[in-house]
């Protein structure tokens, strides 16, 4: 095993992507907008070979027709099917893959020992979740890998670090509230971002100012958060703008008499239920 990987040896390594979809494309955006990757480091094999022709005419990466030939040519396979796909996608491929072969799963609910079954000549298996805005740089992505593999981590972080914030997990049972609060989570933001607009709508705005406002708002408040000092709570910068008995007192105080937060954690068990039992359905 190759026990001296290191950040800079991602230069020399050949990546391949396992399904061509959505996730895949937004890492590869950005993987080849930050420089992390030269195009041609960048190989992908997909079901059907629509995608893949936009893939190559977008990024100039190679497009691969079969999952076998993808796995010859990489040292690091990310498998970015849905976990429904998963057995269907890896079983016929799982021992041409060497111990010398890196693994990335990004499948949601599929753990660790559930891989290494299903893919069992390389220990090198290393979970990741990431969220759609990757895309723009601006994403999470969880990880997970087994403590014998700790030699990966900077390989790994160096892979990752283009796509926005990277949190390693030591616990891989975080990786689920990981992936509801940041990849369900996006989903969530965007319906609170609807309301929002809606509402300037339905007070005469029009839709293009109302998405603007809407945008801006969520956008300032997040920047706002970021760019604070690191010791600053949210709740700090909540109390920067709330005067007492002013509007937005009255519409927090509405938001807490409403249950807001439960109505959120409710929802949010809701997606981690079910991204164990996503699990089950593949053990
Ligand atoms: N979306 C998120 O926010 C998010 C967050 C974290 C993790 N994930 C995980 O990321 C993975 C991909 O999600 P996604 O949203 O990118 O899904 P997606 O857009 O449906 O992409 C999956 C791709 O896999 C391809 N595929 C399916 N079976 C294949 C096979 N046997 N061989 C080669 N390619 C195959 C599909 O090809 P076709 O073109 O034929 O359909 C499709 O292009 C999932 O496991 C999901 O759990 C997603």
């Amino acid at each position: 095993m190759d026990t001296k990987i290191s950040a800079h040896s991602l230069q020399t390594k050949k990546i391949g992507f396992l399904g061509g979809g959505n996730m895949a494309q937004a890492m590869i955006a950005a993987l080849i907008k930050s420089q992390c990757l030269h195009p041609n480091q960048i190989f992908v094999s997909n079901r059907t070979p629509g995608k893949l022709l936009k893939l190559t005419e977008n990024f100039g990466i190679t497009a691969v027709t079969t999952n076998e030939a993808l796995v010859e040519q990489s040292d690091l396979i990310i498998i970015g099917v849905k976990p429904q796909d998963f057995p269907l996608a890896v079983e016929p491929i799982a021992n041409s893959i060497s111990e010398h072969q890196i693994i990335l799963s990004m499948a949601a609910g599929i753990k660790i020992n559930q891989l290494q079954r299903m893919i069992p000549r390389t220990r090198q298996i290393v979970r990741i979740l990431p969220n759609t805005p990757v895309k723009i740089q601006q994403g999470v992505t969880g990880y997970f890998l087994k403590k014998e593999l700790s030699y990966l981590k900077s390989l790994i972080e160096h892979f990752l670090k283009p796509l926005g914030a990277v949190i390693s997990v030591d616990d891989e049972d975080l990786l689920a509230p990981l992936s509801v609060g940041c990849s369900a989570g996006v989903g969530f933001v965007l319906e609170l971002m609807q309301y929002w607009q809606e509402w300037f709508e339905e007070h005469d705005f029009s839709s293009q100012q109302s998405k603007e406002m809407t945008i801006k708002t969520f956008l300032g408040a997040a920047q706002l958060a970021q760019q604070a000092t690191a010791a600053t709570e949210l709740s700090e910068l909540q109390n920067r703008v709330v005067s007492k008995k002013g509007i937005t007192a009255a519409g927090l105080n509405s938001m807490r008499e409403l249950e807001i937060e439960r109505l959120l954690r409710y929802s949010f068990e809701k997606a981690a239920l079910r991204d164990k039992e996503i699990a089950q359905e593949q053990s």
